[in-house]
């Protein structure tokens, strides 16, 4: 599952810092946060609830000034300070929370939501049959029927399906990056594998990096180059998969991999028959 050889560092960080509040009731939600990311890497940060990813994830997507540090991308500082810029940056960039209709505007229906991304790709002009050979493309990737769905609207669809639209359209918008911030928690263990598939598949096809957001740690283990642990908004440890999980450092690594059952352990099918 790991790629080694994982393209060159496109975003990174230098002492990324946020608070909120003032004086006594002051929370440094995320605390002097380095990290890169390189092209096609896939790369987790995992945390107990309340350590700062999701404020990390949105200083990184551009919905949250840091209070300090500075993010860069593709080798230069990031702007993002007019309107114009925001877009442009916007379109290496793409999430998924963990509530999939959040994604969409309701009154959309499928066919608008997939149209919209090709218009986003710059691909407005486009004749009719082709805008629909590209639609029907992006449902075939994820195991849907363009037919089926397109005159439906979003809350008419399944939990599955909504998923698997909300990839469809990663699929056509391409971004460099995909942010996933607890992407799988809401559905059952089957789906979830069959996401997690199409997410790699996807970053095979478009070398895109994608970063998991999780308090998964067996997750976290079996998709991931590199990963970070947070601890109260400070990246405690670092490192492969291997290392950081299978080798942890720090205290609260060890204590967080004690919590969790071990189903990163190869199984032992001597222990269960005993
Ligand atoms: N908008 C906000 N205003 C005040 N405090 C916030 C805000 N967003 C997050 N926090 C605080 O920052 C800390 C980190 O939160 P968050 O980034 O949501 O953590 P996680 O995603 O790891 O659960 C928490 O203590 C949270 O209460
Ligand atoms: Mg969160």
């Amino acid at each position: 599952m790991v790629r080694k050889n994982t393209g060159e560092v496109f975003l990174s960080a230098k002492g990324l810092t946020r608070e909120f509040g003032f004086g006594e009731h002051k929370t440094i939600a995320v605390n002097n946060v380095d990290f890169e990311f390189r092209r096609g890497e896939i790369i987790s940060i995992v945390g107990e609830s309340g350590s700062g990813k999701t404020t990390l994830a949105k200083m990184v997507l551009g919905l949250l000034n840091p209070t300090r540090g500075e993010i860069y991308f593709e080798g230069k500082t990031r702007d993002i300070s007019s309107h114009a810029k925001r877009k442009q940056y916007w379109q290496n960039i793409q999430a998924i929370f963990q509530d999939p209709f959040s994604t969409y505007n309701i009154f959309n229906k499928v066919d608008a939501v997939l149209l919209d991304c090709i218009r986003l790709q710059g691909g407005g002009k486009l004749s009719r049959a082709e805008k629909f050979e590209k639609m029907k493309d992006a449902c075939k990737f994820v195991n849907l029927k363009f037919e089926e769905l397109s005159n439906k609207y979003p809350f008419e669809l399944s939990g599955g399906q909504m998923q698997r639209l909300m990839i469809a359209r990663i699929f056509m918008l391409h971004p460099k990056l995909l942010i996933a911030d607890e992407p799988t928690s809401m559905i059952d263990a089957c789906s979830r594998a069959t996401i997690l598939d199409m997410l790699l598949k996807l970053r095979e096809e478009i070398d895109m990096t994608i970063v998991f957001i999780t308090h998964d740690m067996g997750l976290a283990y079996y998709i991931s180059d590199t990963v970070y642990i947070m601890e109260q908004g400070i990246i405690v440890e670092r490192g492969t998969a291997d290392e950081a999980i299978l080798h942890p450092k720090s205290e609260y690594t060890k204590r967080l991999l004690g919590d969790v059952p071990k189903i990163y352990e190869p199984w032992d099918f001597k222990k269960t028959s005993a």
